[in-house]
């Protein structure tokens, strides 16, 4: 198989544990061990009894119970425990997609999202977002791009750079024309549960649709990422059996330390959910503020879930070069867009973790000694 470089994971395995201040982290803050282990008097003494053997190749039947949990119509047979919600997207495409078939994808996205259907051999079209629409999807080009070999559709909401996320009636809108056409829909849902309003978030759509497929993962919105711990929920069943038998060829099962933490964690959701939001929400707030200041130097959309935004910069034709200077000068890293083969004007900028405000002062202060 070939496969192109992935630009965005390059950056980071190059500069993330480099930079004083990662300002472009797509994920919440994270957790110490003695942390978990707090929430929970009596898994101290079950950590330490855990055997290290290998473990149930569709991932722990209690770690199963706890993710169908966080959806309406799913029981533990319909989840799939992956390494990461990127083994998911790898083994997903590679099962179900064939060289010629055609495949919308929300543009820009996280790359594993279009590459690994083009190192398949599939056409893909970009279904690319605009800031000047607020990054609203537009459902006529949907329409309008739907061939015969139209395979699946694949979209990102909350969404990854830039915080858009989608109203209810949209999704059902999408759900339509998927169905109308026969097409599945691979949903990364990795940054729900981080609505800033509840009454914003979408439902499941492995919940909603049939030939629907839903990935969720450890990573954003619980802020465990180091649990490489992700998964698949879908009702269809024979797709659950073909990537059960793909998945004997990567990773074969989880590591059950890992699995223990994600029961562990998902047991507590309220509580881990309660603490991440806090952070985003009082993040959200200094960068809103921060963005409204500066509107000579940055366009701003304010996202409304997640922990990433996606702004523009206007002092600048050449936002790597930007990205580079901070870097070299204030030890603070941004990511950007040109990472994900978008303009060369927008960044990413990250505020799950709770030192944002330093790194933003850094950034401040950098601005003004700007020319
Ligand atoms: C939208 C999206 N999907 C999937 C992934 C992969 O998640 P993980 O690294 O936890 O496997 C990421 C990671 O940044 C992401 O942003």
């Amino acid at each position: 198989m070939k496969i192109k470089d992935f630009k965005l994971e390059e950056y980071f395995a190059k500069y993330e544990f480099k930079a004083s201040y990662l300002l472009c982290a797509s994920d919440c803050e994270s957790f110490s061990v003695e942390e978990l282990l707090s929430l929970e008097p009596k898994s101290k003494n079950i950590l330490k009894n855990l055997r290290l053997g290998y473990t149930e190749s569709q991932g722990n039947l209690d770690l199963r119970v706890e993710i169908s949990n966080l959806y309406v119509n799913m029981n533990p047979e319909n989840i799939i425990v992956f390494s990461g919600a990127e083994e998911g997207i790898f083994i997903f495409m590679n099962v179900f997609l064939n060289k010629g078939d055609h495949v919308v994808v929300q543009y820009p996205i996280y790359q594993s999202l279009q590459s690994v259907a083009q190192s398949i051999g599939c056409e893909v079209t970009k279904w690319v977002m605009d800031e000047k629409n607020n990054w609203d999807l537009d459902l006529n080009f949907l329409q309008d791009n739907i061939k015969k070999n139209t395979k699946a559709i694949v979209i990102n909401c909350p969404h990854n750079p830039t915080g858009y996320l989608m109203s209810t009636k949209k999704f059902n809108a999408i759900i339509e024309i998927a169905r109308k056409n026969n097409i599945t829909i691979f949903s990364d849902e990795v940054y729900r549960l981080l609505e800033y309003n509840g009454n914003d978030r979408l439902p499941n759509m492995c919940d909603c649709y049939d030939k629907g497929i839903s990935l969720g993962v450890m990573s954003k919105a619980f802020g465990l990422a180091g649990l490489r711990i992700g998964w698949i929920a879908t009702k269809d069943t024979s797709l659950l059996k073909k990537l059960m038998s793909f998945k004997n060829y990567t990773t074969i099962c989880s590591s059950a330390p890992s699995e223990f933490f994600s029961t562990l964690a998902l047991r507590n959701k309220d509580v881990i959910l309660e603490r991440n939001l806090k952070i985003i929400k009082g993040n959200m707030r200094i960068l809103d503020a921060f963005f409204k200041k500066k509107t000579s130097q940055f366009s701003w959309v304010k996202p409304k879930a997640g922990c990433i935004a996606f702004p523009r910069i206007k002092f600048s034709e050449d936002v790597e070069e930007f990205c580079s200077d901070l870097f070299i000068k204030k030890g603070v890293l941004l990511l950007p867009g040109t990472k994900y083969d978008f303009d060369d004007k927008y960044f990413r900028i990250g505020f799950g973790r709770k030192n944002m405000p330093t790194g933003l002062k850094l950034l401040e202060g950098y601005l003004e000694n700007l020319d």
